[in-house]
């Protein structure tokens, strides 16, 4: 198709909002704390968002009084103070929130583990990492910030940011001067009080030392704005907690986060339309994501398959994001909107774009079992969009069973070899199984947390990739799962016209 200026011009102003104005990322060290924040209107609450910045979904990265005073590997500076933080592109926010009061940055959560869920499980307040680290965007622009709820965190480098912690965990517990300091701060003055400190320490410090060398290890650096999210969710399920190395996959198919207001609405979710159930997809994340698991015990009776799923939490999370609105382009801060490019933006895209990415009203599904509509999403086989096809392709294809061989699904069990991805879902489902069955939910209320999806899930299509409504997408950048274009402009033209 021949895409004419005026091609561009129009679409972009519908999509946009604005023909002239393409916002660009601006790096991270640009970003300052809550001075002009600009909040668009996405029919959330105050309390809405600052719940969502810091909300505990179960994981545990090292104790909360450890990383408040950790310091830097070649510094000390604080690891989570905002120069810090914004090295790695997470957005920071004062304190003052009831759910962040030590004014850590957005995505950053305390979570209190008061009860071992298994013997030997550790309790006490740990810092963690929760959605908004990889779903909040800032786009910062003349000195504004413009916060967009939900969106892309299209500064983070996760990679760098888990690497640069076991950095400064492996110096603190090298440097006998470093790791005084923390003792001093935490009151551990003792002998006997900086041995059980350091005991704390090392055994903690062994989990994020996996990630930053085996989980998220790759031969060229992500970059910010992506994570090879599925790659980490089955290396920890797989290999990491089970403790079969075997099983580690390189994550060489880092993607962008999805931006998710409409996403609690479609039929599919995830950039290669994988899974409905949210249930399922928002615990999958935490597997990934530092949240316990006991995978070690021998039997289930031991433990096997316990964990920390925050299952209400991860509930209303899904619940807010599904009230979650797109943002609109705000014409005060970026310009105004020309109507009459708009107009026939608008009849440009019901012409080019929506038979794929369906626009509002949306054609929705027939109601299912339940009653309930969905949005429908296009698949597009991946040979025919004809971006990479590495995301259906990272994880190995057989796993070893190692001493998980006797727990797993008649199909599977007593097998020293298995295909992945059955070894990693029954792993998942068995997971999910032992943590629903704990809050002795009604038939109804477990419908409602598996988001009204009828189970089993039918089979996910084969290598496509997901073309959803993108409603709000100027404010998303960078754009296609890869993240490979930088900006919506190039996203209209030819792609040997793009910047590499
Ligand atoms: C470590 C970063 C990270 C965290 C934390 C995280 N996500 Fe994601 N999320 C991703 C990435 C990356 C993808 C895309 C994965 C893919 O499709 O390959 C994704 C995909 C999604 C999608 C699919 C969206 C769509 O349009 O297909 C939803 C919904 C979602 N995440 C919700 C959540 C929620 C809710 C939480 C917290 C409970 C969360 N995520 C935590 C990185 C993260
Ligand atoms: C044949 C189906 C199809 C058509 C027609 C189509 N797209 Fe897409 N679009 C896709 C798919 C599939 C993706 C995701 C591909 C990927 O990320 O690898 C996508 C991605 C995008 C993205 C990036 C989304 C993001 O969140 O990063 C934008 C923007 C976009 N399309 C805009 C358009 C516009 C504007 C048109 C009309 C000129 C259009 N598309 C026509 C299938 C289509």
């Amino acid at each position: 198709m021949h895409r004419s200026n005026s091609f561009v011009a129009s679409l972009s102003s519908f999509i946009f909002g604005s023909a002239v104005a393409f916002i660009h990322l601006v790096p991270a060290s640009a970003q300052s704390t809550s001075d002009n924040v600009i909040y668009l209107n996405q029919a959330w609450s105050q309390d809405d968002r600052d719940w969502y910045y810091h909300f505990s979904q179960g994981a545990v990265v090292l104790s909360y009084d450890i990383f408040l005073n950790l310091e830097v590997a070649d510094g000390q500076e604080l690891f989570r103070s905002d120069a810090n933080s914004e090295r790695y592109g997470l957005i920071t926010q004062p304190a003052g929130s009831p759910y962040n009061p030590d004014g850590l940055p957005i995505g950053i959560s305390k979570t209190v583990v008061s009860m071992p869920q298994w013997p030997g499980e550790e309790t006490g307040e740990f810092a963690g990492v929760t959605c908004a680290a990889c779903h909040e965007t800032q786009l910062n622009y003349k000195g504004k910030h413009v916060r967009i709820d939900g969106g892309p965190a299209n500064t983070f480098d996760m990679q760098a940011y888990v690497q640069a912690l076991n950095a400064a965990i492996r110096a603190t517990l090298t440097d006998a001067v470093k790791f005084d300091r923390l003792a001093a701060h935490l009151g551990a003055a003792s002998p006997e009080a900086k041995t059980s400190l350091r005991e704390r320490f090392e055994r903690q410090a062994a989990l994020t030392y996996e990630y930053a060398t085996r989980s998220i290890a790759s031969f060229w650096p992500w970059g910010p704005a992506r994570i090879d999210a599925l790659s980490m969710i089955s290396n920890r399920v797989t290999a990491n907690l089970p403790g079969i190395p075997e099983n580690t996959s390189t994550p060489i198919a880092p993607v962008k986060p999805p931006f998710l207001w409409n996403a609690p609405q479609g039929l599919w979710t995830q950039w290669a339309a994988i899974v409905q159930s949210p249930l399922a997809r928002n615990l999958g994340e935490t597997m990934g994501v530092y949240m316990p698991m006991n995978l070690r015990a021998k039997t289930p009776a031991d433990g096997l398959f316990e964990s920390n799923a925050a299952i209400p939490e991860l509930h209303r999370v899904e619940n807010q994001l599904a009230r979650l609105a797109p943002p609109s382009w705000p014409e005060d801060v970026f310009g105004k909107i020309d109507r009459e490019k708009a107009k026939s933006g608008k009849a440009l895209f019901v012409e080019h774009c929506a038979g794929c990415h369906n626009a509002w009203p949306y054609r929705w599904t027939e109601p299912n079992k339940y009653g309930k509509r969905f949005v429908l999403v296009g698949l597009v086989p991946q040979s025919y969009v004809g971006t990479d096809h590495t995301q259906t392709e990272a994880v190995r294809p057989f796993a070893v069973t190692g001493q998980l061989s006797n727990n797993l699904p008649p199909e599977l069990r007593g097998k020293d070899a298995v295909p992945m991805a059955a070894f990693k879902q029954s792993i998942q489902l068995a997971v999910l199984e032992r943590a629903v069955a704990k809050l002795k939910l009604t038939p109804a209320e477990l419908l409602d947390v598996n988001g009204y999806r009828e189970q089993p899930q039918p089979p996910a299509p084969d290598r496509v990739y997901k073309a959803a409504p993108r409603d709000g997408v100027w404010a998303t950048p960078p754009f296609l799962h890869n993240g490979s274009v930088p900006n919506l402009y190039e996203m209209l033209v030819p792609a040997s016209e793009r910047s590499k």
